[in-house]
């Protein structure tokens, strides 16, 4: 009895922590990481397991809300309130993405809808929903898919092809996955052995399902970090030798990228204004035991004494690269963001371009699909700096790529659907800007 109590309080909070967390995206305009971080909302109290069923359930309910909106409208009778029609998306949730019996949603679901004054008298309806509708719309076996917001639709068919982004739609509607980046050469083929999961390339390492990464092996030791294999490009392709050069990583926090450079011998000098962010990547590197200049400042304010070799810089974008893992942020306004955003990419570019030395490199590096933060940024900036030119990746078979693109004079595009026979990847732009030397 004991043992029921526990487990059904666990998934009475499992609920309960999911839908503030979904109310939080569509009433209040909160992201599902800073929902996570409310004291109010208690996620941190959630068991490690209960967190990752939590999470689970959240990003299949906003990966395929726009796919589920309209079969709860096709039955609306009245009015639903937002309250309402969060829980109805975690109900069909459970039923037709995650397989839950119908009978156990209904008890779940209407037990929640009665202890929550807000939502009370809403479990008529909850009842009605769940009756009526769902069973049907299981027996038609209807495949879930991530589709676009309208409005970030209409831009992103204007940027690219239909298909394009149809094929999108579909890599973003697949699991979730984990990637690594394995660091020690030498060991590198004997953990594509031991992992269950697939390797596109020497470095890069998927788990195709969620596992606990602080008990993988070479965790504590520092054998790999957490990166996808798409932040990964930018560094791992640069026609660049960073061995010995003095390198500045702009925006740098969680630290992937500081990490290749460093891994590849870079003199670093790593910058980035988010505390916390800088503290996630201080526990990194404790066990991956990185030499490094970490400084916690806006990069506006801060002042270099040198000049450097190479400047990576990856500003705050949109990151509509990434809806497929974080698909709470077309929900959040992204395209009312952008100005700003690109306000912001402009004026660190120039910044940082007055700190490069004579045919030193700023790599740019964005992780949304947008065009205005990528192509359109990098094309305007060669058009007022004629001292920078574009060069290419290092050759390789990913030139030969279906999602790999390399533009003249637009850098360089990765779809989503780039490495597609392993789960695709996230959306990402990347730019090599040359300065010529004096002379030249
Ligand atoms: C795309 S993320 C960087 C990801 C990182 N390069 C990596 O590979 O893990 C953008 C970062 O820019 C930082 N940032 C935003 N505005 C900044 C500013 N004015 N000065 C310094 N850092 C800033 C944010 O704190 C955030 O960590």
């Amino acid at each position: 009895m004991e043992k029921y109590l526990n487990k059904k309080s666990s998934q009475d909070k499992i609920l309960r922590t999911a839908y503030f967390i979904i109310l939080n995206v569509f009433k209040k305009n909160i992201s599902t990481r800073k929902s996570k971080a409310l004291k109010a909302l208690k996620y941190s109290t959630l068991s490690g397991s209960d967190k990752a069923k939590c999470n689970d359930l959240v990003q299949k309910a906003l990966r395929f809300t726009l796919f589920l909106d309209p079969l709860i409208n096709e039955r609306k009778k009245g009015r639903i309130r937002v309250e309402l029609l969060c829980l109805l998306r975690l109900a069909l949730t459970d039923i037709l993405v995650r397989g839950v019996k119908q009978e156990t949603v209904l008890k779940k679901y209407s037990e929640f809808a009665v202890s929550f004054e807000r939502t009370k008298h809403s479990r008529d309806q909850l009842r009605y929903y769940i009756h009526l509708g769902f069973s049907d719309w299981k027996k038609n076996a209807l495949q879930p898919l991530f589709l676009f917001e309208k409005k970030l639709l209409e831009v992103l068919v204007g940027q690219y092809t239909l298909e394009s982004v149809k094929r999108i739609e579909k890599i973003f509607s697949k699991p979730s996955y984990v990637d690594l980046y394995i660091r020690n050469r030498a060991k590198r083929g004997k953990y594509f052995e031991q992992f269950k999961g697939t390797s596109s390339n020497p470095s890069h390492f998927r788990f195709s399902q969620n596992v606990s990464l602080m008990k993988t092996k070479g965790y504590s030791s520092g054998e790999w970090w957490v990166q996808s294999l798409s932040a990964s490009l930018p560094v791992k392709l640069a026609p660049i030798d960073f061995n010995e050069k003095y390198v500045l990583d702009v925006c740098c926090a969680p630290g992937g990228k500081s990490f290749q450079l460093a891994d590849q011998g870079a003199i670093l000098t790593a910058i980035d204004k988010s505390k916390k962010r800088l503290n996630l990547m201080k526990e990194n590197l404790d066990r991956l035991k990185y030499d490094l200049d970490l400084i916690c400042m806006d990069v506006f304010e801060y002042k270099p004494k040198k000049m450097f070799d190479i400047i990576l810089l990856d500003p705050p974008c949109t990151a509509t690269g990434t809806l497929g893992k974080n698909p709470d942020l077309q929900f959040l306004n992204p395209l009312e963001k952008l100005e700003d955003l690109l306000d912001t990419q402009k004026n660190m570019l120039e910044r940082c371009s007055g700190w490069l030395a004579d045919n030193g490199v700023i790599i740019y590096s964005v992780c949304s699909l947008q065009k205005e933060e990528g192509e359109y940024q990098i094309n305007r900036f060669l058009k007022k700096h004629h001292r920078f030119s574009l060069v290419n990746p290092k050759e390789g078979c990913h030139l030969y790529k279906d999602g790999f693109e390399i533009q003249k004079d637009r850098g360089i595009r990765i779809m989503p659907f780039f490495e597609e026979s392993i789960g695709g990847t996230e959306g990402f732009y990347f730019a090599y800007l040359q300065l010529k030397g004096h002379g030249k």
